[in-house]
């Protein structure tokens, strides 16, 4: 992989918040677990997140398993690469990625759990797995996390366990709670037998905090910390998994302070040769202005995740980085560092 890139686009923070507990403990916390579910809202980070806790998982030694829930996931992208199949491939050193298609994992459920040759699951027997699979959603539901457990337990030839970490990119908020949830609802339809044993053993594992925790990302606006806040609560209540640390992604850069601002605005308008060569430059001010504003709404939205969370929230700045391994890069190296670590 190569070493992170430095981070240093955001300025030194202010003593008061450097006090705060260092990030590296909670990463080192965070990726001594052997499965670590990356939640959140559509679109702020999920991905990206789990794939820089695939990049610094590697960067400790460990061989990491990333793997995307999404259909249209974009992990292996994330990671430099084109496409993930149902085969662990690697994509980076120390890390593979497999994408999770509920329909392959089915038909590998089926051969290793409940021993079903291939042949049976051809003839019209499969018409009762796929009822099973397509009528009750749980069952379907519970193939996700049937698969990440069995990838835990997985061993080399030599007993070692093939992955040290397992990083889940997980499907967006609603349909993750099913998804973690559905080995727990089995387990009320179920009565007894392989498929009970096998389900306690999924259930076990996912909600097994010494192995298995969560990762919850957001973003400094609205609607995205009110469903995080939301997602703790739903994910507490459900007691499936618990979640280890809050993300929270795209944080806008510190602005100047306002004397400093005045005088940059003065200076780039003050000379009518500059004006009439850099257009826009009239409103260099009012951007500076804007760009205070929308930091002091996004540290309000911060101020308020922070205060509902019961676990620590990191920040992430907003990166200039282009989207894929840059910005995993990018954000493993603000993880790692901490800048904004902790309350
Ligand atoms: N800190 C960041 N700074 C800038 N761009 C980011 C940052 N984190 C993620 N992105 C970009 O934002 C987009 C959405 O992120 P992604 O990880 O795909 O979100 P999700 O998986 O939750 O939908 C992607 O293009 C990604 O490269
Ligand atoms: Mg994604």
């Amino acid at each position: 992989m190569g070493t992170l890139p430095p981070f240093s686009r955001r300025r030194a923070l202010p003593a008061r918040k450097r006090a705060a507990p260092p990030a590296a403990g909670l990463l080192d916390e965070l990726l001594s677990r052997r499965i670590i579910f990356v939640a959140g809202k559509g679109g702020t980070g999920k991905t990206t997140v789990a794939a820089a806790l695939c990049l610094l998982g590697a960067k400790h030694g460990k061989e990491v398993l990333g793997i995307e829930v999404e259909p249209k996931g974009d992990l292996s992208a994330a990671l430099g690469s084109n496409g993930a199949g149902f085969k662990p491939e690697v994509v980076q050193p120390g890390v593979s990625v497999l994408a999770l298609h509920a329909e392959e994992s089915f038909q590998e459920y089926l051969r290793l759990y409940f021993k079903v040759p291939r042949l049976a699951r051809l003839t019209p027997l499969s018409r009762v797995f796929d009822f099973i699979a397509t009528a009750v959603p749980g069952p379907r539901d519970m193939l996700v996390t049937g698969k990440i457990a069995f990838e835990e337990r997985r061993r080399d030839e030599d007993r070692r366990p093939a992955w040290d970490l397992i990083v889940v990119d997980c499907s967006a908020s609603g349909h993750i709670l099913a998804q973690l949830r559905a080995a727990r609802s089995m387990l009320e339809l179920v009565r007894g037998g392989l498929i009970r044993s096998q389900i306690e053993w999924i259930d076990g594992v996912i909600s097994d905090s010494r192995r298995t925790t969560a990762v919850l990302t957001s973003l400094p606006e609205e609607m995205p910390v009110v469903e995080t806040i939301e997602l703790q609560r739903d994910l507490a209540r459900q007691r499936t998994v618990n979640v280890g640390l809050c993300v929270l992604n795209r944080m806008p850069p510190e602005p100047l302070p306002g004397p400093a601002r005045k005088v940059l605005a003065d200076l780039a308008t003050a000379d009518a040769e500059v004006r009439a060569k850099v257009p826009g430059v009239a409103h260099i001010g009012a951007d500076l202005e804007l760009g205070e504003r929308l930091y002091r709404a996004a540290e309000a939205q911060s101020r308020h995740l922070r205060a509902e969370m019961s676990v620590p929230v990191v920040d992430v700045p907003l990166m200039a980085h282009r989207p894929g391994l840059a910005t995993s890069r990018a954000v493993a190296a603000a993880l790692r560092d901490g800048n904004g670590a902790g309350t």
